[in-house]
């Protein structure tokens, strides 16, 4: 359980380190659908790849440990990841909500600024995630 849990999320992870550069120039050339699609579909894998993570470290025997000295790297690491995870469910729900509430005014208002901001610390989040699966195993 643990392995496959690994095997799939590294191959997500690359995955949505290309989708995410993808959906940037999108949203760069003008093509919003298809961005809107991209980082919809994206948000959700990392809800997704979240709630998996809890579920297999609860019930499905963990992941293992790290050894003690890399304990505030993965810390560090998760921690950063909570920002594009909360801040791109915002921007997401503020699109779908628009014009109905203060704020999705506020996300939609500051969209580029998030978007950007969100989107680099994400792809650092994917590529510490690529570097814990594949050298600190
Ligand atoms: C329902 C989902 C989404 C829709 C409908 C949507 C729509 C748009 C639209 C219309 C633009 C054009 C400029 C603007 O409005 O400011 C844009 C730009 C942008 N979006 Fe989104 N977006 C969505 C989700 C996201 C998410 C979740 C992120 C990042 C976490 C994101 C990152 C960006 C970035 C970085 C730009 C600016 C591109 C640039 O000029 O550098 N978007 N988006």
């Amino acid at each position: 359980m643990a392995a496959m849990f690994l095997i799939i999320s590294t191959a997500w992870a690359v995955i949505a380190l290309v989708l995410l550069i993808v959906a940037w120039r999108l949203a760069r050339v003008g093509r919003i659908k298809l961005h809107r699609n991209i980082m919809i579909l994206l948000t959700a894998g990392a809800w997704i790849f979240i709630i998996n993570y809890i579920l297999v470290q609860r019930y499905g025997g963990g992941l293992g440990s790290f050894p003690s000295e890399y304990v505030p790297w993965i810390a560090f690491h998760g921690s950063l990841g909570l920002v594009p995870l909360i801040g791109a469910t915002c921007l997401v729900v503020g699109r779908l909500m628009m014009g109905r509430n203060k704020f999705s005014t506020h996300f939609n208002q500051h969209h580029k600024a998030y978007g950007r901001t969100f989107i680099v610390v994400w792809f650092f989040t994917h590529l510490g995630g690529i570097y814990n699966a594949f050298f600190l195993r």
